[in-house]
């Protein structure tokens, strides 16, 4: 009897792992990432906190100025996870200023690890995301300045400026300290070394020299 409600601890606890794919809740106040230390954890260990500083919460990271968004998709995001804010490793939290030229994307995504609630500040973005097998649903909008707009966890997501003469920004909070992005046409394309043409041309019903053609281009990163 005892053996098997044991197993059934570890089954529950088990399940219980797999269904909390966000970040796990502190147990401290904080725990400022000692990015220095040999040990590794899910995370990071946590600096000494008799040696923690105002500074270890504080990043001057120029949020309020535009950036360079003359890349292919003509977006820029300017990430604020852990590594650049040491103080933010267990808080499950993070934050993005996205940059969108006239008719600039941020191109088809996913987020692995959290969920992102975007508000635009500046100019119009049509923004959406699917759902998962088998409906594929896609849930999108035009937003204007001040409008708010949530991408579940996980989703494939995008923004696209339909203005042909100005720029758009973005503010974005990520529910990880590490949300991790996969950019579809990148991580599909763009992988290296690349997936055999034989594997993407069965998976997008196409001719293989359409796949080769798309694996020839340059897949640029716009996350910083
Ligand atoms: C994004 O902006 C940063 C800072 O302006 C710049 O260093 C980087 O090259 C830009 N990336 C693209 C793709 O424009
Ligand atoms: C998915 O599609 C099926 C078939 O059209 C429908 O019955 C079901 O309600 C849909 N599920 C959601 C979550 O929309």
């Amino acid at each position: 009897m005892a053996t098997s409600y044991f197993l059934l601890t570890v089954f529950l606890a088990l399940a219980s792992s797999q269904a909390i794919a966000s970040d796990p809740s502190p147990l401290q106040d904080f725990c400022v990432a000692d990015k220095d230390s040999p040990v590794k954890v899910n995370g990071f260990v946590c600096k000494d906190p008799t040696h923690v500083t105002a500074d270890d919460f504080f990043k001057a990271a120029k949020l309020d100025e535009p950036r360079n968004t003359k890349g292919k998709v003509g977006s820029n995001v300017t990430l604020i996870n852990v590594m650049q804010l040491a103080g933010l490793n267990t808080l499950g939290i993070s934050l993005a200023r996205i940059d969108y030229a006239p008719l600039g994307e941020n191109p088809p995504h996913t987020h692995p690890r959290a969920t992102e609630i975007l508000t635009v500040l500046e100019g119009t973005l049509y923004v959406g995301f699917v759902t998962s097998n088998p409906n594929n649903t896609l849930f999108a909008k035009v937003l204007n300045k001040g409008d708010v707009f949530v991408f579940p966890e996980g989703l494939i997501h995008f923004q696209f400026n339909p203005v042909h003469d100005k720029p758009a920004v973005a503010l974005a909070a990520l529910s990880s300290q590490n949300p991790g992005v996969i950019t579809i046409a990148n991580a599909v394309f763009g992988s290296k070394p690349p997936i055999s043409d034989d594997v993407l041309a069965k998976a997008f019903q196409v001719e293989k020299g359409a796949i080769d053609w798309l694996q020839a281009q340059f897949w640029e990163n716009n996350h910083y």
